[in-house]
């Protein structure tokens, strides 16, 4: 059975990092929007062009740009066995405008699950982290580091610094999600959706409690 499901949290709360790990799991795709901006950028397309001012700077790229990535991809075949959003819906207005695409297409969501972690330990995650150039897979210089030093498991790419984990490019960041995202726990609460869990611990314990959260929801 199709499973559609949101991640949803802070930057460096361990979206990608659980999403990839479910993906895995559940054989269903991770669309992060993150992701595809920065392929973009990497190819220099239009969008790309257009998206990097805001991602340097920290912040979101504007609505209609991302719900037109979103509409494109939902409609591409392999979403129909179900997804794990990454990073979008991330404003009231996103999360409207996916709630309207989803009516239309007749396929409501399963989940919205929640991860919350500390201030502090996001900004340590985010300035360790080690993302892959080529399939973007994260890592970590302290928590989760790959089997050869600045090298992918799994494409073999070179692991680099995105150029918005710097310090103060983090902290905007975080206010930006304070500011236009955190509404959309009340959002979800509101439409019954929404399952909260800490994300704190060890990756494969965070995988875990991820399962147990949806397995008894359903
Ligand atoms: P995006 O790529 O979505 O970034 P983000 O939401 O800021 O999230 P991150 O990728 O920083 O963190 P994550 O939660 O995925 O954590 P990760 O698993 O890597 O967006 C980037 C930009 O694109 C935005 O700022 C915006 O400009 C634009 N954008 C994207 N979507 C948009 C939208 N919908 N609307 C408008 N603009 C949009 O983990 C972090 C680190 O911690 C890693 O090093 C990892 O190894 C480590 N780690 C993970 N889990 C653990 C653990 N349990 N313990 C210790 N370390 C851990």
């Amino acid at each position: 059975m199709a499973m559609r499901l949101i991640l949803l949290g802070p930057p460096g709360a361990g979206k990608g990092t659980q999403a990839k790990l479910l993906s895995a799991r559940r054989g269903i795709p991770q669309i992060s929007t993150g992701d595809i901006l920065r392929q973009a950028v990497a190819d220099g397309t239009p969008l790309g062009k257009e998206a990097k001012g805001y991602m340097d700077r920290g912040a979101l790229v504007p609505d209609e740009v991302v719900i037109g990535l979103i509409r494109e991809r939902l409609g591409q075949p392999d979403s129909a066995k179900g997804y794990i959003l990454d990073g979008f819906p991330r404003t009231v207005v996103q999360a409207q405008a996916l709630d309207a695409m989803l009516r239309a297409m007749g396929t409501p969501l399963h989940h919205v699950v929640a991860v919350h972690v500390e201030e502090e330990a996001l900004v340590e995650r985010i300035s360790g982290r080690r993302t892959c150039g080529q399939c973007q897979r994260p890592y970590h210089v302290r928590f989760h580091f790959p089997k050869t030093e600045g090298v992918c498991d799994a494409c073999g790419g070179a692991l680099l610094q995105r150029d918005d984990d710097r310090e103060e490019t983090v902290r905007r960041r975080l206010s930006v999600y304070r500011q236009q995202t955190e509404p959309l726990l009340a959002y979800y609460k509101g439409a019954g959706l929404l399952k909260e869990m800490a994300g704190e611990g060890k990756i494969e314990e965070i995988a875990a409690q991820i399962d147990r959260v949806i397995s008894n929801a359903r």
